[in-house]
């Protein structure tokens, strides 16, 4: 049994030593004091486990102590010496916190048989309270596992899920910072692909506290970084920030094979990182380990889907050299309209697809009428009107992701007109996606930005061959808002137009045009 301290509280002196000789020979520390003031001082300054008080004392009487003490430090065990005083009943007593009494005269042998059950019955007691305690630690530890492992198992995008899990490791583990580094077995380095509060760092492999681990697969845990010979301080000093405890341990995926590093940086309360915060780690590290690699695979696939699907849509623009780059620039000023009314993520990844692919049914296209150089018969214009169906075939018949699965409905409605005298299907302005209403923008804005061979778009009048004045561009996409195009979308376009005439200005538009034009539109 761990030594217990304990305090003797007595005004007499016979009493006082009687119960040393109890408590010495039990290894046991004790103190004593004269009355309750004495009692309370001492109690302030030491942690005493159990005391002995006798019910009157000068000062502050025994049961008076113990409800002050109660106030302060309610882990105290108490027992009370008691005379024949009805005042102080046996049930008073216990009723007011006390463990035991002990009535006076007592014998050695009492005394003694009623310490050893208060020192059994106290650390007993504070046993199940740390026991209490440490099951409250691993249950908060455990839910922090599981709602970790649930955002692991629910998100595959590295960008939405891996930020949310870091700031979520920091929280649980009480630190300052955590860092995730990928590991580039090409180029032997690790970089930190999300970092808090810092900018992303490259590190050659087998340096520093990050590089040691990738190399050794071995976790470090470090009371003091600066104490490190191979720590570099310089990048601390530079950031204004000190290291100090770090907690660095390998990321392996299903193989085995090491991707990457999570280091968890300064321990709240300056002291180091322990044991179960180890223990904590490694679990989640193997969590983070398979996550990392599918959502490195997600991101794999997901740009060579990307430069698939940017491959296709060129071929079709680059079938005219007059129309190259069509399907880029529409989306580029399909999203930032997009953006510009406020629309979420996957409503611009769905946005991004179709404006890519809202001409690919032009594939379909016999070449004499996609590239014909002069007026269309209606025949041939009916024939180049079914694009939009044919960019539907061609995008129900691809395999999207779920998310994306909006992009064939939005791609085939770019001709759709909200007064519903828009091909191919007359949809009206609540029938069309807010998409594909975008697109429609986007897509007249573009084409009548492009240099001509022969004016395919005549909007009620032949227009000439010659790149259009872009105010002219502009008062025609406003005349035909609310018949042809979306009120709000017109409206966002001008809104972000600024923004699109600085980018490409000089380039597609000339700079005069530019300047004027946006004079006009922020005046
Ligand atoms: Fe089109
Ligand atoms: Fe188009």
């Amino acid at each position: 049994m761990n030594s217990i301290n304990i305090l003797l509280v007595d005004n007499d002196p016979a009493v006082r030593q009687m119960l040393s000789q109890v408590v010495v020979p039990c290894r046991h520390i004790s103190k004593t004091a004269e009355n309750g003031l004495e009692a309370l001082e001492l109690i302030k300054e030491i942690d005493f486990d159990i005391i002995i008080a006798d019910v009157n004392i000068p000062m502050l009487s025994g049961l008076d102590l113990m409800s002050e003490v109660q106030k302060i430090k309610p882990d105290i065990s108490f027992m009370i010496i008691t005379g024949y005083s009805r005042d102080y009943s046996y049930e008073r007593i216990i009723q007011s916190g006390a463990k035991d009494y002990l009535k006076k005269p007592f014998t050695l042998e009492e005394l003694r048989n009623k310490l050893i059950r208060i020192i059994n019955e106290h650390g007993m007691e504070q046993e199940n309270k740390q026991l209490l305690i440490q099951k409250t630690e691993l249950n908060t530890q455990l839910m922090a596992m599981i709602s970790v492992a649930y955002d692991l198992a629910s998100e595959l995008e590295f960008d939405s899920l891996f930020p949310l899990i870091i700031s979520k490791i920091t929280e649980i583990m009480a630190a300052e910072r955590t860092s995730l580094y990928i590991l580039d077995r090409n180029k032997k380095e690790l970089w930190t692909r999300v970092a808090e509060g810092v900018d992303k760092i490259r590190l050659p492999l087998g340096k520093g506290i990050s590089g040691r681990v990738a190399e050794s697969g071995e976790m470090l845990n470090i009371v003091d970084a600066w104490k490190l010979p191979y720590f570099n301080k310089e990048f601390d000093k530079k950031n204004n920030f000190r290291t100090r405890s770090v907690l660095c341990l390998p990321i392996k995926n299903h193989g085995g094979e090491g991707v990457g590093v999570l280091q968890v940086i300064n321990k709240k309360d300056n002291t180091r990182f322990n044991e179960k915060d180890e223990v904590f780690c490694k679990g989640l590290a193997s969590q983070v380990g398979i996550a990392l690699e599918n959502a490195l695979l997600h991101d794999e696939l997901k740009l060579s889907f990307k430069s698939s699907i940017q491959t296709l849509s060129a071929t079709v623009d680059a079938k005219h050299p007059l129309t190259a780059g069509h399907s880029l620039r529409v989306t580029e000023y399909s999203i930032a309209i997009a953006k510009e009314i406020g629309l979420g993520k996957k409503e611009l990844d769905n946005l991004y697809y179709a404006g890519i692919l809202h001409d690919i049914g032009k594939i379909g296209i016999r070449d004499d009428v996609l590239l014909k150089n002069g007026p269309f018969t209606p025949e041939e214009r009916a024939e180049m009107n079914t694009h939009p169906l044919k960019t539907k075939d061609i995008l129900d018949n691809f395999h999207f992701p779920r998310t994306l699965r909006h992009v064939s409905k939005i791609a085939s409605s770019h001709h759709e007109k909200v007064n519903g005298k828009g091909y191919p299907l007359g949809l009206k302005s609540g029938q069309i996606p807010m998409g594909a209403k975008i697109i429609a923008v986007a897509d007249v804005f573009d084409a009548l930005t492009s240099p001509r061979d022969y004016p395919k778009y005549a909007f009620g009048k032949i227009l000439d061959c010659d790149i259009m004045p872009l105010a002219k561009v502009i008062s025609i996409l406003k005349k035909d808002a609310g018949s042809h195009f979306d009120m709000d979308v017109v409206n966002a376009f001008l809104g972000c137009l600024p923004t699109i005439l600085r980018h490409h200005r000089g380039e597609r538009f000339q700079p005069e045009y530019v300047d004027d034009m946006i004079c006009s539109l922020t005046s």
